[in-house]
């Protein structure tokens, strides 16, 4: 091994000890087992755990990824991910998601998807069977009938709100709440995916996109380096392509959790406020993971095939 090689490798030795000491005074517990999925909010759980099932049955990523997802856009009320998610201002609920593959450095999106039951599938089908990366509106919701997803009748509002009620039993306690789901995958071969799928804001605008369908905002995945997603207002994500550049960071040795807070930190610089509502996730390909954000509340599901936990936000 010649000089710099060797400096290279004990360098990035270094930044594993320091990053899990790190993790360590952050409470979070020890890390680098793999497989690792990641996601946002302790509803994710169930999505986590499925993932890393189909992981550890030997099955494809990004069938852990988009089955894991399923699981929460199916599911219960007081979260704004699936059909059962939060109604924009006209009372429709619109999906954003989005898909990427490490290998390829591959992704689909949909954005302003209405009645198809999973927008993550939408997507994966634009990045598999479609040239193209991401589609929007009513193209989208074309395509995604096109590929034989299955779609809930929004023209019949009757039907459309008779479904609707017995997936959101209830109305959100805070009408602005963002709980998206992100959700990060690393495989045992080192095979990086990711996924991200949410109704988004609340009353929004017919038409508004947010954070969730834009890579590198709502996701972002390199194969060389880790994945991060977020949660939280998409408008304060997107202007800075905060996980981009988290990645970037992790690119340059920092762990996932000291990415992420310098991503936050640098953004609440910029802005000079702190009601942002911005939360993320992240891994890097050596199964460490770290999660921060803005909101108190904010926690994340991790599970490998040691673990299966609902971790609190351990803060800036
Ligand atoms: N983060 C989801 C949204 O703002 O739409």
């Amino acid at each position: 091994m010649n000089m710099s090689r060797r400096k290279f490798v004990r360098g990035a030795a270094l930044g594993l000890a320091a990053g899990a000491a790190a993790a360590r005074a952050q409470g979070v517990p020890e890390q680098g087992e793999m497989p690792l999925v990641v996601g946002t909010w302790p509803f994710s759980k169930f999505s986590t755990d499925a993932a890393l099932k189909i992981l550890l049955d030997g099955g494809p990523i990004l069938d852990a990824v988009e089955r894991g997802i399923w699981l929460t856009e199916d599911a219960a009320p007081e979260k704004s991910v699936g059909l059962g998610g939060r109604p924009n201002a006209a009372g429709f609920v619109q999906l954003d998601a989005c898909i990427m593959f490490g290998p390829g450095h591959k992704a689909g999106s949909v954005a302003a998807l209405e009645g198809i039951r999973h927008p993550i599938s939408a997507a994966r089908r634009v990045m598999e069977k479609s040239t193209h990366v991401m589609l929007a509106g009513e193209g989208a919701r074309v395509f995604a009938l096109e590929q034989g997803l299955e779609s809930i009748p929004v023209d019949d509002r009757e039907l459309y709100e008779k479904w609707r009620q017995t997936r959101s039993a209830q109305p959100p306690k805070k009408p602005g709440n963002h709980d998206t789901i992100a959700l990060l995958a690393l495989g045992a071969d080192g095979t990086i995916a990711g996924g991200c799928s949410t109704s988004g804001l609340a009353g929004k605008l017919p038409g508004r996109v947010g954070d969730s369908p834009i890579l590198g905002s709502g996701l972002y995945v390199d194969n060389d380096v880790g994945a991060a997603g977020a949660t939280g207002v998409g408008e304060n994500v997107m202007r800075y392509c905060a996980t981009f550049m988290i990645v970037e960071f992790m690119r340059q040795g920092l762990a996932p959790h000291e990415a992420i807070v310098k991503v936050i930190q640098r953004i609440i610089q910029s802005e000079r406020r702190d009601d942002l509502h911005i939360n993320f996730i992240a891994l890097d390909k050596h199964g460490r993971y770290g999660a921060a954000g803005t909101d108190g509340n904010f926690k994340y599901a991790v599970a490998t095939p040691g673990k299966s936990l609902v971790l609190n936000n351990p803060g800036l």
